[in-house]
């Protein structure tokens, strides 16, 4: 049996339409997986499943809904269409450059709302299905779950989401569903781009260059890598971990870019 093999596997992964979200499509797709692909940006998502059409894969769903508001919607379409899922990769979120004073409280709760709450009520829905498959979850975190970065209310949601993943990953073992949780640091993707000035991104890109043991910013099929793992049988007795794919900025303190 090959580990990394998704035949037969239905993987549902938010966020699915740029960035890690739409490499990681890509990626499981290759080795097999059947997706369901969710995303607001119904061009970019539209791309992405042609693309894994192109590709010989066996077969690509892609749902227009947002995360936020459409969570019924997305589990019933998943299941209508491939009558069973094995693994959700929540990994839509939105990002903010913003630090305390200067963000608004409605910047803390639309970012809450996109990277936390959508997340639980998704996985509620989604473990019923999980429970019969042996299937599981991994959340895309962010080091700043583990670690202080200087964006605190981004990093706040995935602090919060690394301990809902640490208590799914507890409650939900004994239903046979593992809950793992991947954690990068600075990744060359739309958010990236969209989140800062062009002058604050290439600072970060040569603070990244000068402090990270690796000396570089991640590549988006390096998350796909840790999440495909993740998913995987090939991860069967990991379960509740917060995986950093972080170029070692984590073991060099170099996450606080100031
Ligand atoms: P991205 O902005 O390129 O992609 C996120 C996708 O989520 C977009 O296609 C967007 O349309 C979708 N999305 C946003 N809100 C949504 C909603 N309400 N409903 C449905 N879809 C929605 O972001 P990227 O960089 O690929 O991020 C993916 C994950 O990786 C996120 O969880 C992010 O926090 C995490 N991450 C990214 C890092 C980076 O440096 N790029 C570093 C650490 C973590």
């Amino acid at each position: 049996m090959q580990f990394l093999d998704f035949t037969k596997k239905v993987v549902l992964i938010t966020g699915a339409a740029t960035g890690i979200g739409a490499n990681a499509a890509r990626y499981i797709a290759k080795l097999g997986g059947q997706m369901a692909l969710v995303d607001i940006n119904a061009t970019g998502l539209n791309e992405v499943v042609e693309q894994i059409k192109g590709d010989n894969s066996p077969n690509a769903l892609a749902i227009v809904a947002d995360v936020t508001e459409d969570s019924e919607r997305i589990i019933a379409e998943t299941i209508n269409h491939f009558g069973r899922l094995d693994v959700l990769v929540n990994n839509a979120a939105i990002g903010s450059e913003k630090n305390i004073m200067d963000a608004d409280i409605s910047d803390f709760d639309r970012m809450m709302n996109t990277n936390l709450r959508s997340i639980v009520i998704l996985t509620k829905l989604a473990v019923p299905h999980l429970e019969k498959s042996k299937g599981n979850i991994v959340n895309v975190s962010s080091i700043s779950g583990i670690v202080p970065v200087k964006y605190a209310f981004y990093g706040m949601t995935k602090a919060a989401l690394d301990q809902f993943s640490k208590s799914a990953a507890n409650e939900f073992g004994p239903r046979n569903i593992r809950v793992n949780s991947v954690n990068p640091s600075f990744v060359l993707t739309p958010m990236f781009e969209n989140a800062f000035t062009a002058e604050e991104a290439l600072r970060l890109k040569n603070k990244c260059k000068e402090r990270y043991p690796i000396g570089r910013m991640g590549r988006t099929e390096e998350i796909s890598a840790a999440i495909a793992f993740l998913a995987s049988e090939a991860a069967s007795f990991i379960t509740g971990v917060q995986f950093a794919v972080d170029g070692g900025a984590i073991s060099a303190g170099a996450h606080y870019l100031n």
